[in-house]
C-alpha cells in the first residue's frame, strides 16, 4: 500500500496529508489555563479526609482486602515514605522488605527522580501527540539498547510488566508464524489472560478461564522436558523468568544457557521476562547477565516507573521487529495510548541515571551476599528454616517442618498450607515493623524485595527480628491465635 494510503488509514482523513498549512510562529492564544479557577489541592483533600483512608477504600474500591488487612493488623495509615522506609501516622517507621513487589529498586520518593518529573511536568511538553512523537521515548529506547546485547536492536513501550508480556506473546507469534507458547510451571508474568495463560498459577486462574489456547509449561529447570516441547518446531516462544518470583527460585547451573541453544536450535524465541529482576535487582543491571545470555525478548516494568509512573517495555531482536513490523501497513501493529508518555519516560530516564550514580547495581550485589550471609546463619539456629537462598537483593527464606517433626508444623499445614509464613511475615510487621510478604500462595517461603538502598544496618535490623520471629512463631498459643484470626475473617 502507498505510504499516503496508510497514513490516511491511520489518521482516518486524507486531508491532513494533502494540505499541508505553513509553519508561523507559535501564538500564544489565550490558554483555558490562565484566569481564575479553584485548583484542587491534594495537600487538603489529604487534611480534610486525614484517617479515612481504610473506610473509603472498602466503601468504594474492595471491602474484602479491606478485611483482610485489618485482620492481621496491617491496617496503618500510611504517612510517608522515603528510600527503604514507611512512616505511619503515628510516626512509627517500617523498613520496606517487600518494596511495593519490587518497584522501588531506586527507592521511594527518590528526590531526583521527583525533580525529573516536577521538571517534564512544567516544561508542558508536547507528548502523546499520536501521530507524531516526542523526544523522550527515542531517548528512553536509546539508553535501554545501549544497556542490552546487541541483539536487542528494538523498544516497545507499554504501560505494566503484563502489557509488556502480552506484547512478547503477540509479536512472539507474528514473527515466527507460530502459535504455542511454552513457559515454566510455578512462574508469574501478571494477571491479564494471556500472561496468565503463560503463568497458569490455579490461585489466579480458576473462575477465569477458558484461557487462550497454544500454552502449555515445563518443570522450571528441566532441560529434556523443554526439548520435548520445542522438538515439534511449532513454538513460537519460551518465556521465561530468570529467577522465578513465585518462590525466588533460582536456575540450576546451565539450564538458562541450554534454554537459549534449544531455543535456538528449534527456531523459538527465547524470552525473558526481566519484569522483577530487571534493573539491579539481582545485583547485574538485567538478571540475564549472570549467565551471558543474548535473549530475543525481554521484558521489562516494575522499578523502570522510579516507583512513581507505570512504564513497561518489550526489547526485541531486530528479527522479530522485522518480522511484526513489516511494512506500512503494519507499523501501527501493536501499542496502546498511554505508552509511550512523556511522564513515563521521564520516570525511566531518571531512574536508569539513578542507578548509575547511586551505585545501586553494584550495591545490590554486595549487600545481597551480605543478607545472605546474615540470614543464613539462622537456618543453623532454627530447624525450621529450611533454606535461604537469593540472588543480590532477589531474597528468601524457606520454612520446612524440623527434622526431629513437629505437631504444631503438621497441624499448621493442615490449617492452611505455607502458614509458617504467615506467622513469620504478621509479627515482623506488628512487632518489628517490618514489611514483607510470603512469595506465593501456599508456600511456605518469605521473600524480600528491598528498595537497593538498603543499609547494612537495616538488613542486621531484619536479621535480629527474623531471629526473634521464628523462634517464636512455631509456638502453640501462636498457632491458635492466628487460628481464630482467620476463622474470623471468613
Ligand atoms: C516476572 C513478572 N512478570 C510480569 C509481571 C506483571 O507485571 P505487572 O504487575 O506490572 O502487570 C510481574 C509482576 O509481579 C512479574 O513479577
Amino acid at each position: 500500500m502507498a505510504t499516503a494510503a496508510v497514513a490516511a488509514r491511520i489518521t482516518g482523513s486524507s486531508a491532513c496529508l494533502t494540505f499541508r498549512k505553513e509553519r508561523g510562529p507559535r501564538t500564544a492564544g489565550p490558554s483555558p489555563f490562565s484566569g481564575r479557577y479553584a485548583p484542587l489541592v491534594i495537600r487538603e483533600l489529604f487534611e480534610a479526609r486525614a484517617g479515612e483512608d481504610y473506610d473509603l477504600y472498602a466503601r468504594g474500591i474492595n471491602p474484602q482486602f479491606i478485611r483482610v488487612l485489618r485482620t492481621i493488623g496491617f491496617d496503618r495509615v500510611w504517612a510517608r515514605g522515603e528510600g527503604q522506609y514507611l512512616y505511619d501516622s503515628d510516626g512509627n517507621r517500617f523498613l520496606d522488605m517487600l518494596g511495593g513487589f519490587g518497584m522501588f529498586n531506586a527507592g521511594r520518593n527518590n528526590p531526583r527522580i521527583r525533580a525529573a518529573l516536577v521538571e517534564t511536568l512544567e516544561l508542558d511538553t508536547p507528548g502523546s501527540v499520536q501521530l507524531g512523537v516526542s523526544l523522550l521515548p527515542g531517548l528512553l529506547a536509546e539508553e535501554l539498547l545501549k544497556r542490552t546485547p546487541a541483539r536487542l536492536a528494538r523498544v516497545l513501550f507499554t504501560s505494566s510488566g503484563a502489557e509488556a508480556v502480552e506484547a512478547a506473546l503477540k509479536l512472539g507469534r507474528a514473527a515466527t508464524g507460530r502459535s504455542r507458547v511454552v513457559s515454566t510451571e510455578q512462574s508469574f508474568h501478571g494477571l491479564t489472560l494471556g500472561a496468565l495463560s503463560a503463568g497458569g498459577d490455579r490461585h489466579f486462574v480458576e473462575r477465569f478461564g477458558p484461557l487462550l489456547p497454544g500454552f502449555s509449561r515445563v518443570p522450571f529447570g528441566d532441560l529434556d522436558a523443554l526439548e520435548v516441547a520445542l522438538r515439534t518446531e511449532d513454538v513460537a516462544l519460551f518465556l521465561v523468568e530468570p529467577v522465578q518470583g513465585k518462590g525466588v527460585n533460582l536456575p540450576p547451573s546451565g539450564y538458562l544457557e541450554g534454554a537459549q541453544k534449544l531455543c535456538q536450535r528449534y527456531g523459538t524465541l527465547f524470552a525473558v521476562d526481566e519484569v522483577q529482576t530487571g534493573f539491579g535487582r539481582t545485583g547485574k543491571l538485567f538478571a540475564f547477565e549472570h549467565w551471558g545470555l543474548e535473549p530475543d525478548l525481554v521484558t521489562v516494568a516494575k522499578s523502570l516507573s522510579g516507583g512513581y509512573v507505570p512504564v513497561g517495555g518489550l526489547l526485541m531482536s531486530q528479527q522479530v521487529y522485522d518480522g511484526v513490523f513489516d511494512s506500512l501497513e503494519h507499523s501501527v501493529s501493536h501499542g496502546s495510548t498511554f505508552a509511550p508518555n512523556d511522564l513515563a519516560m521521564a520516570a525511566g530516564l531518571a531512574t536508569l541515571r539513578e542507578l548509575d550514580d547511586a551505585d545501586l547495581v553494584e550495591r545490590s550485589a554486595r549487600l545481597g551476599a551480605r543478607l545472605l550471609e546474615l540470614t543464613r546463619a539462622l537456618a543453623d539456629e532454627h530447624e525450621v528454616v529450611r533454606e535461604v537462598r537469593g540472588l543480590g537483593l532477589m531474597w528468601a527464606m524457606e520454612f520446612g517442618e524440623p527434622e526431629s517433626g513437629s505437631v504444631a508444623w503438621r497441624l499448621m499445614e493442615r490449617m492452611q498450607a505455607g502458614l509458617f509464613a504467615q506467622l513469620v511475615v504478621v509479627p515482623l510487621f506488628t512487632k518489628h515493623h517490618i514489611l514483607s510478604q510470603v512469595a506465593g500462595h501456599d508456600l511456605p517461603v518469605l521473600k524480600g524485595l528491598p528498595p537497593l538502598a538498603v543499609t547494612e544496618q537495616d538488613l542486621e535490623e531484619f536479621a535480629s527480628a527474623l531471629d526473634d520471629v521464628i523462634a517464636k512463631a512455631g509456638r502453640p498459643t501462636r498457632v491458635a491465635g492466628l487460628a481464630l484470626r482467620a476463622a474470623r475473617a471468613r
